[in-house]
């Protein structure tokens, strides 16, 4: 056996929590030579969820499973841990949009980044809880001494998504979406984000060989956008099982080397790449070297409308940013 992965999740008695922690246990993201010591944060009201929780862990007997501590203090939750998944947040309810959530969970945010003071020195955060790109911002920079590069809001979630809808309208299954490549997520999570087709492949094939433009740039667009919001109006309740899989997905795309020619897409603090200004975390199509080493992919060409759609999505993040700043969540 490899060394164990301590893996925290904050929000750990809530939906998400309980559909990706059969993903983690299985062995599936980091291996089944690797044992999961699981540090499980939840708020003293949602503890009783988060027992019941830990009780199907004990009855479901994963082998892989080496230890679970559950609490309510996130240093103490944080110590040690080399992956954190931030949950902890208000999900978005019909008529909502995610950037309404920012005051609330943009405090959390704030107070778990500063708690990550304990965490192992090579800890890696993915935020999902929304407005996760900001929030995103507001943790990395509460964190303070952690590099800013082992933050990452998530895009996974919309780029399977993307992929679903390519491989359907192209006439496969959604089990074969995994034959569809290079779409780019630029951008915000939030309905300014711009999943991009003009690079997708299908085996290897140009996907704007296939299908029309017009779709690509209009329906498809909207469909990938709004997504969160079908799933929510649908079901009264926010994505929980394709978010758990969309975080596996993220987690494997940092510790696995990306094959060559392709990308995957999360949102990062900006180096400045396609004009982005350094301040903003904001989607980009990323290759790791399965260090967690990730780096922008450099010299994807954007055709005008690309270009248009990019600078919505950034202003909408620059706002956000605005906001949080009024707010006080990133500064002391
Ligand atoms: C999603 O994309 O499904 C999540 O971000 C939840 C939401 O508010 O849409």
């Amino acid at each position: 056996m490899k060394e164990t992965i301590r893996v925290a999740i904050t929000g750990a008695g809530g939906q998400i929590a309980s559909a990706l922690l059969p993903h983690l246990l299985s062995g599936e993201v980091f291996g089944k030579e690797r044992r999961i010591a699981l540090h499980l944060l939840e708020m003293p009201r949602g503890m009783k969820r988060l027992e019941g929780t830990v009780m199907e862990l004990e009855d479901s007997a994963f082998p892989l499973l080496e230890s679970t501590v559950i609490g309510d203090d996130p240093r103490a939750i944080f110590n040690g841990v080399h992956w954190v998944i931030f949950l902890a947040g208000k999900p978005r309810t019909k008529g909502m949009q995610r950037s309404d959530l920012l005051k609330v969970n943009g405090d959390i945010a704030k107070e778990h980044g500063k708690a990550l003071v304990k965490a192992a020195q090579d800890v890696r955060i993915l935020v999902v809880a929304n407005p996760a790109n900001t929030n995103c911002l507001i943790a990395s920079t509460a964190a303070g001494e952690i590099p800013v590069e082992r933050f990452a809001a998530m895009t996974s979630l919309d780029e399977t998504r993307a992929r679903a809808q390519l491989a359907k309208k192209a006439g496969l299954s959604a089990e074969e979406a995994h034959r569809v490549t290079n779409v780019a997520i630029w951008g915000n999570h939030s309905p300014t984000m711009h999943p991009d087709a003009s690079h997708a492949r299908i085996d290897g094939e140009l996907v704007s060989g296939m299908i029309d433009t017009g779709w690509l740039r209009g329906e498809f667009v909207e469909l990938v956008q709004e997504r969160g919001k079908r799933v929510i109006d649908t079901s009264g309740h926010s994505s929980a099982l394709s978010a758990a899989k969309a975080i596996a997905d993220h987690i494997k795309h940092i510790i696995t080397p990306t094959p060559d020619g392709e990308w995957f897409s999360a949102g990062i603090l900006s180096d400045g790449s396609y004009g982005i200004p350094k301040d903003v975390v904001f989607s980009f199509p990323l290759v790791s070297d399965s260090k967690g080493n990730c780096r922008i992919v450099q010299g994807i060409v954007q055709d005008a409308f690309t270009k248009e759609r990019l600078r919505a999505t950034l202003d909408e993040l620059l706002e956000e940013k605005k906001e949080a700043e009024a707010l006080g969540l990133l500064s002391d």
